[in-house]
């Protein structure tokens, strides 16, 4: 295969990419992202802040776009994300308790309602850990520590044939704490029936480290219990090939890794530009991370 689309495809997985509405009118960005990606996320356009700008007054222009522009290329959608930390829209800081928590389920229904039966999958929670393992402390947290499983239990109900996933970064590494605390709550979901069909690993990976030598480890851990894993937002620091060819191997060594999703096309549309990260230099070209992963697929 020629591209990393058509090479995931061989074993079954889709490789994807996250896309800015306001870049598609970018030639160049656009004819890579459509030749090699078969799968996109909305990097900002379907977040809480951008659907929801008044309450009840949802805003799709953009999300559509986006949506639109792959789905006539032939190219899968993850819908990313219904409830999180951060990117909220400005009325939600006037909430708290029940009717923040009202608010999180009014939205959560307005925005799968408008995609019901398109998308391959939600992340419906984002970012929801503290590194050590313990819950993120937030306007969301504080209206109740069942409010991830009130988010997945209305998602569900809202579009039953979308897969639904918890998202988050550092949960890479099978020894941290964070992915331990993460691993305990799809474990606790699974076992009392709460709806969750997968977990998806950011895979924003920094400083030059090599690979977690145990990663493969997390993505089966996680597998076992159930769900479907995916690398959903990966970039790496100067683009390192051992690092892009090594947790494209891992993915492939478990059954239950569904894809990888690059967080950007070219250097210059990434949001850690300066260090480099993606596949594309800022001209276009394919880096040599990018044929270490060719290659791994
Ligand atoms: C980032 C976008 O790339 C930026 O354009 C935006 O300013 C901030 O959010 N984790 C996530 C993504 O789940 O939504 C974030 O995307 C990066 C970290």
């Amino acid at each position: 295969a020629t591209t990393l689309g058509a090479a995931a495809a061989q074993s079954g997985r889709y490789f994807g990419t996250a896309i800015a509405a306001s870049r598609l009118g970018d030639s160049t960005y656009s004819s890579i992202a459509a030749r090699e990606f078969n799968m996109i996320t909305a990097e900002n356009e379907m977040k809480p802040d951008a659907t929801e700008p008044q309450r009840g007054q949802f805003n799709f222009n953009a999300g559509d776009q986006i949506y639109n522009w792959a789905t006539q290329r032939g190219l899968k959608v993850r819908g990313h994300t219904l409830a999180w930390h951060a990117q909220q829209p400005s009325w939600w800081g006037g909430l708290s308790g029940s009717g923040l928590r009202q608010a999180m389920i009014d939205h959560i229904n307005g925005v799968m309602a408008h995609y019901k039966g398109k998308l391959a999958a939600w992340d419906v929670v984002n970012e929801a850990f503290n590194e050590d393992g313990s819950r993120r402390q937030s306007n969301l947290q504080a209206t109740g520590n069942d409010w991830i499983e009130a988010a997945f239990r209305a998602a569900r109900a809202a579009d039953p044939s979308v897969k639904l996933c918890y998202n988050d970064y550092n949960i890479e590494n099978w020894s941290y704490g964070k992915t331990q605390g993460v691993y305990r709550m799809i474990q606790d979901f699974k076992s009392r029936g709460v709806p969750i069909d997968c977990v998806g690993l950011q895979t924003h990976f920094t400083g030059g480290s090599s690979l977690p030598s145990n990663f493969q480890t997390t993505l089966s851990s996680f597998a076992a219990l159930g769900v479907d894993v995916a690398l959903t937002e990966v970039d790496v620091t100067n683009s390192s090939t051992s690092q892009y060819a090594g947790l494209t191997q891992a993915c492939l060594n478990v059954p239950r890794c569904i894809g990888i999703t690059v967080w950007g096309v070219r250097d210059s549309d990434s949001w850690r530009s300066n260090e480099s990260p993606l596949l594309f230099d800022g001209g276009g070209n394919k880096k040599a991370a990018y044929t270490s992963v060719l290659n791994a697929l």
